[in-house]
């Protein structure tokens, strides 16, 4: 926690540093009679219906499944908050060579609306979060927020699928609005039983076309069937558990936590329970694994940053040696849900499209506000609002967008220039704001994929080796222009992040510096 007078000094750059209430449980959010959950799977079935349940989706057994470790951030996107995201996953690479992508949901107090463009073109999911961070949000906190995320940062309605509550506070009503406002999926409630325990709740993600099986003990008028929401997704929030099991629930940002009833935190202790989970997990039925951040905790870089070089360690090594195991992917919420609807084996992830990576092809002198920092540098316009000041390169509003009015007209005060917003035919990186043009007309210019071939025939497949590999078909490091994207230089990572990595990794980041000083 930040001295208060601190505080007050940088609120106007701050992400809410008082989230750290959120996301907590501190017990069984449901039970198998409290669920009173029944589901005909003759009947429902995939890619549009999937019951709850325990086994992983398309009756694949689970040695055939990929452990995902599904990474996800909250609240306001900012440098510090991306710095803090960059510092965990900005080295690393999927078993197909892949950069792991995570999903934000965004909110947009402190949110820097450029970056958010920046974030989704270089690959991530941007879902939503409401606008101003409140509990059982009213209607126009979630479509506020769809719209604001589309006029001032150019994030194509399409693409907003998936939606979490602030404070995972959330109602029968609300997964019913979700679903009558064409959300795919929400990712708001707690699987609070280890996987290892009779009754537990981690169930795979499910449609509601039989309601829900989670938070049934602690969301009213929850569960017994309701609510019917066919074809609606709800991706459960899997806990990790200390040595008290299901006593000693962690669930977001458990590096904030204290554990095993102790009186401080201790990141040891910490890294042995995120491990032991993981492995339940993994040697189980492989139900994903979950780190959801608000990753402001984690910042280095924001003014007053109070988090210890040891917690920061530890993230990184649990997450180097998640890495050194056999079909471990870390993926986002959209990544992980495309893979249940359509459930390949392990042995066919290397054709599967979700889990690939392409960057947009857009020659780097080309001037051009976009979402990627070399074409749009110089470009962007300065919103200088006093609450949270921002940029943008879809022209600044005349005040900062509120539920009541989301997208204000463009202001032309002071030297700004009216800017044309994005069209539903065209994709983010290819749209020029300042000339009104596409600068893609046909897919055959669009994207280059960046996946490198996977292990033919039982190859490795761990992603740590992909980055000190010499394969053949293998792009180098450097062909990604996004790594790490907002990046300063490397010295300002703490130092403990480097020795943490393994020394494969070396080979690539010298090659991603190469990259970044030619951009
Ligand atoms: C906002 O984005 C601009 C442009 O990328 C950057 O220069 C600035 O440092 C950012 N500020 C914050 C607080 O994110
Ligand atoms: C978000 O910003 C709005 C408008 O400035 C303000 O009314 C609200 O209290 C803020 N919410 C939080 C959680 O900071
Ligand atoms: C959930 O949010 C609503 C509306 O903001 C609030 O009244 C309620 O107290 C919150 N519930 C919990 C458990 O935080
Ligand atoms: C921290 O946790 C580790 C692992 O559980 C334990 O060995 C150690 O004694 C703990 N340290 C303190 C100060 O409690
Ligand atoms: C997109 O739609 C606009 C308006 O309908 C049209 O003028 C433009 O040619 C279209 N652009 C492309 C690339 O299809
Ligand atoms: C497509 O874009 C190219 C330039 O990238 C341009 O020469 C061509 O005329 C465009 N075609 C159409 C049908 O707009
Ligand atoms: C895969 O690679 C990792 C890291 O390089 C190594 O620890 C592990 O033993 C390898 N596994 C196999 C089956 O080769
Ligand atoms: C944490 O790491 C930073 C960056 O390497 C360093 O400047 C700082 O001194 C370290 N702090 C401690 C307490 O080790």
């Amino acid at each position: 926690m930040l001295p208060t007078t601190l505080l007050a000094a940088f609120l106007p750059l701050l992400g809410y540093v008082l989230a750290q209430e959120e996301g907590q449980i501190s017990g069984p959010t449901s039970s198998a009679s409290a669920a009173g959950y029944s589901c005909d799977a003759t009947k429902c079935k995939l890619p549009n219906c999937n019951c709850a349940s325990t086994d992983p989706p398309g009756g694949l057994s689970p040695s055939d499944v990929p452990m995902f470790v599904v990474f996800t951030a909250d609240d306001a996107i900012q440098t510090y908050t991306l710095d803090a995201v960059n510092q965990f996953l900005a080295h690393r690479k999927n078993p197909n060579g892949c950069q792991p992508k995570i999903t934000y949901y965004t909110s947009l107090n402190y949110t820097n609306y450029t970056l958010v463009t920046d974030w989704y073109v270089a690959g991530n999911e941007i879902a939503d979060h409401t606008m101003t961070h409140v509990g059982t949000p009213p209607e126009d906190e979630v479509t506020g927020n769809l719209i604001a995320l589309n006029q001032l940062a150019g994030i194509p309605l399409s693409s907003i699928i998936g939606f979490r509550a602030p404070y995972l506070n959330y109602s029968v009503d609300t997964l019913k609005m979700l679903a009558k406002l064409g959300f795919t999926y929400d990712s708001s409630s707690s699987a609070s039983v280890p996987v290892t325990d009779d009754g537990t709740d981690a169930f795979w993600p499910y449609t509601l076309d039989y309601g829900m099986a989670n938070d049934c003990l602690v969301v009213d008028g929850l569960c017994k069937g309701q609510p019917v929401l066919p074809g609606f997704w709800e991706i459960p929030m899997y806990a990790m558990f200390d040595e008290r099991g299901a006593d000693g629930p962690h669930l977001m940002d458990p590096w904030l936590d204290t554990a095993n009833g102790q009186s401080t935190v201790n990141d040891s202790a910490t890294l042995e329970y995120m491990k032991s989970t993981f492995t339940a997990h993994y040697k189980g039925k492989r139900q994903p694994f979950g780190l959801y951040t608000h990753p402001i905790h984690v910042s280095t870089t924001v003014p007053g940053a109070t988090v210890s070089n040891s917690t920061i360690n530890m993230i990184n090594e649990f997450l180097d040696w998640a890495q050194e195991q056999q079909d471990v992917w870390i993926v986002n919420s959209e990544q992980l849900l495309e893979w249940v609807r359509n459930p390949v084996p392990v042995s066919q992830l290397d054709s599967f499209a979700p889990l690939k990576c392409s960057t947009p092809a857009v020659d780097s002198s080309t001037k051009i506000c976009n979402g990627i920092p070399q074409n749009e540098e110089g470009l962007l316009d300065h919103c200088a609002f006093s609450d949270f000041p921002f940029y943008t390169c879809y022209g600044c509003p005349e005040e900062p967008p509120t539920p009541s009015n989301p997208s204000p007209p463009q202001t032309t005060e002071s030297g700004h220039v009216a800017r044309f917003r994005l069209p539903a035919n065209c994709s983010t990186p290819f749209w020029d704001p300042i000339k009104g043009t596409c600068i893609c007309n046909s897919s055959s210019c669009a994207f280059t994929d960046q996946s490198r071939p996977i292990g033919p025939n039982g190859a490795n497949l761990t992603g740590d080796q992909v980055s000190s590999g010499s394969q053949d078909g293998e792009p180098s490091q450097s062909a990604n222009p996004y790594v790490p994207f907002n990046a300063a230089a490397p010295g300002a990572l703490p130092a403990g992040a480097w020795s943490a990595m393994a020394v494969g990794v070396v080979g690539a980041v010298l090659g991603a510096m190469g990259a970044f000083s030619r951009l």
